[in-house]
């Protein structure tokens, strides 16, 4: 079969995957798990693809690995990624595959991505012959939060792969479009958390206590204003502090103060740099007011997402057929795709999902966030075209 009408028969056999894919994204939306909850997803993928012949592992504890050796010894290997966990959120949507648990939402579309995973996991078992090495899915879990690309990486999964594509379904973007870009496409992101303990007491007399309000509210200024003075102008960085827990009674001195914020940028340097900064504002302010503080970070931090600019050409050649490709935009959102775009090369698409006339237009992790489900089997062609493209690359 000419190479010409395979890309043809993956698009047609993409599109008629469409009703499978449907069908299991608004089962796994049903049925939401968050970070390394993930049983039963798993369990179903896993099933799933070991019927349609692949080797399965476990990894990162409720993620699951799919490898396919199709043909040609010592061909390439080729892996194809997407997470598969929900989030916190209650369901606001009133459709019928709403989310049956409560408090449990798939708000980020990572349904869609499992599902989609699954239609290229059927079409490149069934048309294996004509691919020429080995695709290894990898459904990953715990992205919000959790880190889990990086568990999937120490576990040594993917030391022997040689490049790395991933999908995100993208609320911000026209429904079936595909976007990318070269370099730093998604930010750094940490989770960071201060203490600062002082000596609790009455509101009316402050000077017998020893009040952590105070150094905290400068500690917040601070931090806002490293952004203007610390920072190249040139480079994109966010502070946000949006958790400031202190006293619960107008009239009460708290013994301590809590602050968690998070940090994003495209530049590692930076981020150690300004890490370092907020590290000192935070112990001398602390101690110029008498109190004791700590500084740390409360979750595993994601390093910026920077797509291999030579994988980006290939993409957007390879996509033809569904385009129309456009350049993303970058976004100050994190993405834990960022850890294996480290390790090796790799591309991150979004694939459009916003569509006025459905009235699917929240923002991601937002209680009525959904996803136009009539452009999955794109999601489905576009795994598919890059497995198969790549490894015909000699
Ligand atoms: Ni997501």
């Amino acid at each position: 079969m000419s190479e010409y009408n395979l890309e043809d028969k993956i698009v047609e056999s993409a599109k008629k995957s469409q009703e499978f894919v449907v069908e299991k994204r608004r089962d796994f939306h049903r049925h939401p798990e968050v970070k390394f909850e993930e049983k039963r997803t798993a369990e179903i993928v896993e099933t799933f693809l070991k019927d349609w012949g692949y080797e399965t592992k476990r990894a990162a504890g409720t993620g699951v690995i799919g490898v396919l050796e199709c043909g040609g010894v010592g061909g390439r290997i080729v892996a194809l990624g997407a997470d598969i966990d929900a989030l916190n959120v209650e369901e606001e949507n009133d459709v019928p595959y709403k989310s049956v648990i409560s408090g449990k939402m798939h708000a980020c579309g990572h349904d869609a991505h499992t599902a989609m995973l699954l239609g290229a996991a059927k079409l490149i078992s069934d048309l294996r012959d004509s691919f020429n090495g080995t695709v290894k899915l990898v459904f990953q879990p715990g992205e919000e939060g959790g880190a889990g690309a990086k568990k999937v990486l120490e576990e040594g999964h993917l030391d022997d792969v040689d490049a790395i594509f991933g999908i995100h379904v993208w609320v911000e973007v026209p429904s079936g479009v595909l976007a990318t870009r070269k370099g730093p496409m998604m930010a750094s992101s940490d989770g960071f958390e201060i203490r600062i303990a002082g000596k609790g007491g009455h509101a009316a007399h402050p000077h017998l206590a020893n009040d952590p309000t105070a150094p905290a509210a400068d500690i917040y200024n601070a931090f806002h204003k490293l952004v203007s003075r610390a920072a190249n102008p040139f480079s994109p960085v966010v502070i946000t502090l949006p958790m400031v827990k202190a006293s619960d009674g107008y009239n009460v001195i708290p013994e301590s103060v809590e602050i968690r914020g998070t940090l994003r940028t495209f530049d590692s340097n930076l981020r150690d740099r300004l890490m370092k900064r907020m590290q000192s504002i935070a112990e001398r302010y602390a101690e110029g007011w008498g109190c004791s503080s700590s500084f740390g970070l409360f979750r595993a931090p994601y390093p910026p997402l920077v797509n291999d600019s030579s994988l980006v050409d290939f993409v957007t050649e390879a996509l033809q057929a569904i385009g129309p490709i456009v350049e993303a935009e970058m976004t100050m959102g994190g993405e834990d795709f960022a850890f294996y775009t480290q390790k090796i090369p790799g591309a991150f698409l979004q694939l459009g999902i916003r569509n006025e006339e459905k009235n699917i237009v929240f923002p991601h992790h937002h209680p009525k966030f959904d996803v136009d489900e009539d452009v999955l089997w794109k999601g489905v062609a576009a795994y598919a075209l890059l497995a198969y493209k790549y490894l015909q690359l000699s």
